[in-house]
């Protein structure tokens, strides 16, 4: 091998130690390129990069591994002296966060994929690796394979970001599209989804949106340089979307897909914050156009759209979950804390210098699609068109469906805020020519 020009102190022929945490779905696969493709590994690092174990929970299963190289004691793994580079993906809050915390402290960095750790403790584990000036990287805790963090934290660090929107839960957006192109209901395409093993046995993280939420949070904290987390992020899931929902979307010439929406809007000209502008961040199913560029995700994929004050809108799409996708990011992430160890240069650290306030759902401009099924008699349409008056929302189109008992009024607003409409709905519910609310779903992705 050539002899490799660097500037740091670390031997050319001292390897990089690493240990993975976790051999399942993402350690399995980062283990076999780990193994597979070490030859390249050192060439594109400057050292060889050897793995040293593997801490799983049970010594029980097959792994394809030497006996040597597995472990169930996670921490004296990470505490050995060989050890410089740790992988957690384990998952989960305890022992993950211990654990990285353990390693950064002793001045080793950590890859990780952990995003609902992540969402809530990235303050905690950014301030041990800028004590310990050791490197925290988790490309991969969003959007899988797709690459966003860094784009986020470094090639966008000139711009200035004001919204992202993504799909970035792949069980849900599997099952939206099943919905949107079999017409299924919403407990017949989750089966599926289990059964090809998209949702996992317990989908409720994804269902109801908590993944996303997760998620969410970590991009808004990049993209707006202010700390979010997971309980500050409003959430809906999907578990109430149903065959005809996708059917109304679909009249319409638009789809369903959970998105997470982080985007920088007004702020309250209050004393306590001086008219700051705020950041509001929020996962939900929402009707978006058919000719929306997130429209056409489908599948398991995830795509995260970034508009940017200088670069425009930038599109990232790809697979946002799954072991070899979820590995490759996590590969990605090693090369660099491996290269940083052998050069001698630093990961860049946390960036939440603008302290925005987090705006609440109430205060968030949406566009909304209420469905109403309604008495069919002259008059009732001025009435629930004054209700939505009387509370502030305005009305871009109504569309009267059917007649006689089966009156069904659809009514698309402008932009209004989720307290206003809320009110709306409350008043429309006790109007005596109301017979229901059908359905409320929020509208995202039009110019209006
Ligand atoms: P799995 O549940 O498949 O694997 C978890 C692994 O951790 C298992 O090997 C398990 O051991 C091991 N483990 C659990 N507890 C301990 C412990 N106390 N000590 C040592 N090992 C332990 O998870 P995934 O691989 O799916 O996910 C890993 C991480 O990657 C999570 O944070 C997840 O959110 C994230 N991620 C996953 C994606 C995916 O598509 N799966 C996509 C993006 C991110 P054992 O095998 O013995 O049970
Ligand atoms: N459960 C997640 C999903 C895995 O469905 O997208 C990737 O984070």
């Amino acid at each position: 091998m050539t002899e490799v020009a660097k500037n740091g102190t670390w031997g050319n022929d001292r390897p990089i130690g690493v240990a993975v945490l976790g051999m399942g779905n993402v350690g399995t696969e980062v283990v076999r390129i780990l193994r597979d493709h070490a030859d390249d590994l050192r060439s594109r690092v400057g050292a060889p990069v050897v793995l040293r174990g593997v801490a799983v929970r049970s010594l029980d299963k097959d792994r394809g591994l030497p006996a040597d190289l597995l472990t169930t004691d996670a921490a004296a793994l990470v505490a050995r002296e060989d050890v410089d580079l740790v992988v957690e993906v384990i998952g989960g809050i305890d022992p993950a966060r211990g654990l990285i915390l353990a390693a950064l402290n002793a001045g080793k960095s950590v890859v990780s994929a952990n995003k609902a750790l992540l969402a809530d403790y990235t303050g905690e584990l950014a301030a041990a690796a800028e004590r310990n000036r050791a490197d925290l990287y988790f490309e991969a805790a969003v959007a899988g394979a797709i690459p966003v963090v860094r784009p986020l934290i470094q090639s966008l660090s000139g711009d200035r970001v004001n919204r992202v929107v993504g799909i970035v839960n792949g069980t849900t957006n599997f099952i939206l599209s099943a919905m949107d192109e079999t017409g299924a209901d919403y407990s017949a395409t989750l089966a599926e989804a289990t059964r090809l093993g998209y949702a996992e046995a317990d989908p409720t993280a994804d269902v109801e949106g908590y993944d996303a939420a997760a998620k969410a949070a970590i991009l808004a904290s990049l993209a707006f340089h202010t700390r979010v987390t997971a309980a500050d992020v409003y959430r809906e899931g999907i578990s109430k979307i149903t065959a005809e929902d996708l059917e109304t979307a679909s009249a319409v010439n638009c789809t369903v897909k959970l998105l997470a929406i982080c985007e920088r809007v007004a702020g309250e000209p209050s004393p306590e914050e001086g008219g700051k502008e705020r950041v509001s961040v929020r996962v939900y199913p929402a009707l978006i156009p058919r000719k929306h560029p997130l429209a056409a995700v489908s599948g398991a994929f995830n795509a995260v759209v970034v508009e940017a004050e200088n670069a425009g809108r930038l599109m990232f799409y790809g697979q946002g979950a799954g072991g070899a996708p979820t590995a490759s990011a996590v590969l990605g992430d090693l090369v660099m804390a491996a290269r940083n160890k052998f050069y001698g240069g630093r990961a860049p650290g946390e960036s939440v210098y603008a302290e925005l306030p987090i705006a609440p759902i109430g205060d968030t401009p949406t566009r909304y699609h209420v469905n109403l099924q309604v008495e069919d008699r002259p008059g009732v349409l001025a009435k629930v068109a004054g209700e939505f008056a009387k509370h502030g929302v305005s009305i871009s189109t109504v569309r009267q469906e059917g007649h006689g008992e089966g009156a069904r009024l659809v009514v698309v607003t402008h932009h209004a805020v989720e307290s206003a409409l809320a009110d709306t709905v409350a008043a429309l519910a006790e109007m005596a020519s109301v017979t229901s609310v059908t359905s409320v779903l929020r509208l995202e992705g039009t110019e209006e």
